[in-house]
C-alpha cells in the first residue's frame, strides 16, 4: 500500500498554503516546576516542521500533552512547549489558547507564510478521544478547517483512533511526515526478516502491558530477556517468592503458560536489587531471586542478571529493546537499566529503542544516544506495530 510522504506535497508547493501537522509532543513535565525533562519528541519533529517553515507554508501545529479528561486543564498546557519548540526551530511559535475556538481560529489566521502555530492540548476537547464517530468527527471537522492539507508527524499516537490521528486525515490531502517514515521503516525491519540472533528486552512495570507483544514476538525471537517490574510476576510463576516487589496476581496463570510455551526463549533475573521502600534512600542489597526476603521489593535487575542479559546481547545482530530494567529515576536502582543500555551501544547489531520511557533512560542516564540505531519516539506504537496490529494512523494515510 501506498503512502504519500511530505516530499510529495513539497514537491506539489507548499507556499502560503495552511498545513496542519499532527505531532507527539506529549513531553514529560517536572511535577514540581513543570520544566520538560526530556525534549526528544519536539526535537524528532524539526525535520518536518522545518522543510515546511523553509517551503513557505502556515504551519499549524497540534499534540496532545497527558491525559486530561476532554476539558482544559491547566497542568497539561502545551504553552511550555511551545516556547521549547521557538527555541529549536529559531523563531517564535504563535501559541493559540484553545485548540479550535476563538484563539485558534485568530492565531491561524494571522500566520505569514513561513510561520508556525501550535493549538493548545487536542485532548481539552471531548471529541478528540471520544469512542463516538459523530462526535469525533464534529471535532475533526473543526481541526481540518486550519489546513488545506494534513501531514501525520506523531509516530508515538499512530495506535491511537483519535480525531487528529484518524479522521482529520480522511477530510484533508494527507501525508506521513519524515519521522513517520523513518519509525515505519525501521520497524518494519524487525517484522520483515531481521538478522539473527533477534534479540528482544522487555521491561517497564505491567505485564498486562506487555502480553500482546510477548505473544508476537515469542516465535519470531531467538531471545526474549524480561527484567523491570514485571519479571516479578514471572519469577512467581516460576514458584519463587518475591516479598512485597510488583506483582500482577491474575497475570501469573499466563506467565506460566508462557514460560511453558518458550522453548527456552525466555531469560529472567537471577538477582534483583530488593529494598525496604519504593525511595533513593531505603535499605537495600542484591539478593538471589530465591531469596527475596518477604519484606522487600524488588527496584533493578542485580549485576549477574546484567552480566547474563548483556552476554545475550553480545551475540545478537539485531536487538529491540522496551522498558527499563528497573526504577532509573533513583539512583540506587539505575545500574540494572544502564547495564543493559550499555551493552545494546557495544553489541555489532542494529538496535532500536522503543519507547518514550526507554528513550528518556537514554538521555537521563547521559548515553550516545547515536550509538544506537534507531530510538523510536513511540512506545504503545512501537510495540503494536511489532504486534502486527492495523495502526488507525497508519491505516488513515493509506486510504
Ligand atoms: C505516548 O506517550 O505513548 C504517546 O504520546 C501516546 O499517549 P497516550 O498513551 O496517552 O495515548
Ligand atoms: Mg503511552
Amino acid at each position: 500500500m501506498s503512502i504519500r510522504t511530505l516530499d510529495d506535497l513539497l514537491a506539489e508547493g507548499v507556499s502560503g498554503r495552511r498545513v496542519l501537522v499532527r505531532a507527539d509532543l506529549n513531553v514529560p513535565l517536572d511535577k514540581q516546576t513543570g520544566d520538560i525533562t526530556d525534549d526528544g519528541r519536539i526535537r524528532a519533529v524539526l525535520p518536518t516542521l522545518g522543510a515546511l517553515v523553509e517551503a513557505g507554508a502556515k504551519v499549524v501545529v497540534c499534540s496532545h500533552l497527558g491525559r486530561p479528561k476532554g476539558t482544559p486543564d491547566p497542568q497539561f498546557s502545551l504553552r511550555p512547549v511551545a516556547g521549547r519548540l521557538g527555541e529549536l526551530l529559531g523563531a517564535p511559535v504563535h501559541f493559540a489558547e484553545d485548540t479550535v475556538g476563538d484563539s485558534a481560529r485568530s492565531t491561524v489566521a494571522g500566520l505569514a507564510d513561513g510561520q508556525v502555530a501550535l493549538l493548545e492540548n487536542l485532548r481539552f476537547n471531548a471529541g478528540e478521544t471520544s469512542k463516538d464517530e459523530a462526535e469525533r468527527g464534529a471535532f475533526a471537522d473543526q481541526l481540518a478547517a486550519f489546513g488545506d492539507a494534513y501531514v501525520d508527524d506523531a509516530f508515538g499516537a499512530v495506535h491511537r483512533k483519535h480525531a487528529s490521528v484518524y479522521d482529520v486525515p480522511a477530510r484533508l490531502p494527507h501525508v506521513a511526515g519524515r519521522l513517520v517514515l523513518r519509525e515505519v521503516e525501521v520497524l518494519s525491519k524487525l517484522t520483515g526478516s531481521p538478522e539473527r540472533p533477534y534479540v528482544v528486552v522487555l521491561g517497564g512495570s505491567k505485564v498486562s502491558d506487555k502480553l500482546a507483544v510477548i505473544e508476537a514476538l515469542l516465535p519470531t525471537v531467538d531471545r526474549l530477556l524480561i527484567g523491570g517490574g514485571m519479571c516479578f510476576t514471572f519469577l512467581k510463576a516460576q514458584g519463587l517468592e518475591v516479598g512485597t516487589s510488583l506483582l500482577e496476581k491474575d497475570m501469573v496463570e499466563t506467565c506460566r503458560n508462557l514460560l511453558e510455551r518458550s522453548d527456552g526463549k525466555i531469560m529472567l533475573p537471577v538477582d534483583v536489587v530488593a529494598a525496604d521502600a519504593f525511595a533513593p534512600d531505603a535499605a537495600h542489597d542484591t539478593v538471589r531471586v530465591d531469596g527475596i526476603p518477604s519484606h522487600r521489593l524488588g527496584l533493578d535487575i542485580g549485576p549477574e542478571t546484567v552480566a547474563g542479559f548483556a552476554a545475550a546481547l553480545s551475540q545478537a545482530k539485531t536487538i529491540f529493546w522496551n522498558g527499563p530494567m528497573g526504577v532509573f529515576e533513583m539512583a540506587p536502582f539505575a545500574a540494572g537499566t544502564r547495564g543493559v543500555a550499555e551493552a545494546i551501544t557495544k553489541a555489532d547489531a542494529f538496535s532500536v529503542v522503543g519507547g518514550g520511557d526507554s528513550a528518556a533512560a537514554v538521555r537521563a542516564l547521559g548515553l550516545d544516544e547515536s550509538s544506537f540505531g534507531h530510538i523510536s519516539t513511540g512506545g504503545g506504537a512501537s510495540l503494536e506495530y511489532l504486534e502486527g496490529k492495523s495502526l488507525p494512523g497508519i491505516a488513515a494515510l493509506e486510504n
